[in-house]
């Protein structure tokens, strides 16, 4: 079968740090169909050599064993091309398409690695120029839209030229081994499904904390926040996954039709919930690893006096029979004091204690998404047996099962990215986000975006927290006031 995969952004950020070096790894690894070519697409003037060179002068910067050697690259520059273009100019789409035919591949891939305020126009171009056919399919990239109305806009535009099976949203973290993991942990074992549910579970967390700052990113991060960049895609549908029914088979559909009905089941916002339930954050310059780090404020492209957040720790609920009461909670942040993602399942105490266990100890399932892809059940047990008078309960020792599944199977770990290219290159849906997921999405965050703009009317803006922390001790308080913790607080 060969492709053509079209990289619209083709010198970009995006292009060259996660999807060139993705589709070079898949290379490497054998799973990149023959018969391919890559072919760049931006403003700049460049022949095939000079975008060659370019990436090539891009790879040379990659440290360790992901650098690719001189034969190696060799080899995947034998894919890439490039088309100049001007994408609001219909002519420059005729000569793409003239490029498209003199090859006529099987596939053509788009993948808009672009601003997302040209994904309509580049779609609309793409179908006024007929390479709207059915061997093309388009790949969007997040954010799609900021809020719910461009949102509907965009998919509105795409849905013009394209049917839904033809439109890949990519949200990379459905790519991740470990979310696939988590799917496999949940609907391939019998064992635990019977205890998924709210007369077992006391609470479930889903924690993405990164360290990393805002990076060269401020000028995008300051319009955007960490509700926008993280929640509203990632961390929500990490909770789909695991708050999910199980799907009747893994096609496509059957995944999304279900988390479509956890997004729609969210409980949805009261004045007295979002002031009570959502806690904003913003890191100031603080310590990570020894080092001194700036504050947000401090970084380049952002706005003075910015409010934009670089944390969000929430609680909400799935409402529905499964789930009712159960406390969901969703932190996420910037410059937090490790690198850790992680969902943990929080079970109720023993109804009845006949032992002695440290205080508030309960069963806990922990799935360990990044940096490590594992799982982790924590359980108590004897141990030692004790002497001691009879009548004195015995107390038991917190002990873990641990699986660590990189070990476990020996492999070298398929990054997000190559994962999900080649899912588009060979037509699989399944971990791509369907318009109306999104659009459910965005319809629940929206009421927090707006109550934060009446906050920043009012004069309260994000809580600071110093970089290395955990967050604004209000995200303590959050999980507290019910009983809860954070992980690293149990
Ligand atoms: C991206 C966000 O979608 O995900 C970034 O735009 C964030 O701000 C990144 O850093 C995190 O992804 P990962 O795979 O490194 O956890």
């Amino acid at each position: 079968m060969s492709f053509d995969l079209v990289l619209f952004g083709g010198t970009g950020d995006l292009a060259w740090r996660k999807l060139l070096p993705a589709l070079f790894q898949a290379q490497r690894h054998g799973t990149l169909p023959a018969g391919g070519r890559i072919i760049g697409v931006a403003r700049d003037d460049l022949s095939d050599a000079q975008y060659r060179a370019l990436i090539a002068s891009r790879f040379a910067a990659v440290e360790g064993d992901k650098r690719p050697s001189a034969t190696e690259f060799e080899r995947f520059a034998e894919l890439l091309h490039y088309v100049r273009m001007d994408l609001s100019q219909g002519a420059d789409y005729a000569r793409l398409a003239a490029h498209l035919r003199a090859r006529g591949a099987d596939t053509v891939v788009m993948y808009l690695a672009t601003a997302p305020t040209l994904f309509t126009t580049v779609c609309e171009q793409l179908g006024a120029a007929g390479l709207a056919t059915p061997a093309t399919r388009v790949v969007l990239e997040k954010p799609l839209g900021h809020d719910l109305a461009s949102n509907r806009a965009i998919n509105a535009a795409v849905r013009g030229v394209f049917s839904e099976r033809q439109v890949f949203r990519i949200d990379h973290y459905l790519g991740k081994p470990s979310v696939q993991n988590l799917l496999a942990l949940r609907f391939g074992n019998a064992l635990f499904e019977p205890l998924w549910r709210r007369e077992t579970v006391a609470s479930i967390e889903i924690t993405i904390a990164e360290q990393l700052g805002v990076e060269k990113r401020g000028a995008f991060y300051d319009g955007t926040g960490a509700l926008r960049d993280m929640v509203q895609n990632h961390a929500l549908q990490l909770l789909c996954a695991i708050g999910m029914e199980p799907p009747i088979n893994a096609h496509a559909d059957a995944i999304r039709d279900e988390k479509l009905k956890v997004l729609r089941s969210l409980k949805g916002w009261t004045p007295e919930s979002l002031a009570r339930d959502v806690v904003r954050g913003q890191y100031a310059a603080g310590q990570l690893a020894g080092e001194a780090v700036p504050g947000y404020l401090q970084e380049p492209g952002v706005a003075p006096g910015s409010r934009t957040e670089t944390f969000v720790a929430l609680r909400t609920e799935i409402a529905n029979w499964r789930w009712a009461g159960v406390p969901f909670y969703i932190r996420t942040g910037k410059r937090l004091a490790a690198h850790e993602a992680h969902i943990a399942v929080h079970f109720r105490e023993a109804p009845h204690a006949i032992y002695r266990t440290p205080m508030g100890a309960a069963n806990r399932l922990v799935i360990h998404l990044q940096p490590r892809d594992g799982l982790a059940l924590h359980l108590f047990a004897a141990g030692q047996s004790q002497r001691g008078p009879a009548t004195a309960a015995q107390t038991l020792a917190p002990v873990q099962l641990d699986l660590d599944f990189d070990q476990r199977f020996g492999r070298e770990r398929v990054g997000a990215y190559e994962r999900l290219l080649l899912d588009v290159i060979d037509g699989r849906l399944n971990l791509f986000v369907r318009s109306d997921e999104q659009e459910a999405a965005w319809r629940w965050v929206e009421p927090v975006l707006q109550s934060w703009r009446e906050a920043d009317e009012r004069g309260e803006g994000p809580r600071p927290y110093a970089s290395g922390t955990w967050g604004p001790s209000a995200a303590s308080a959050l999980v507290a006031k019910s009983g809860h913790s954070w992980m690293e607080e149990v």
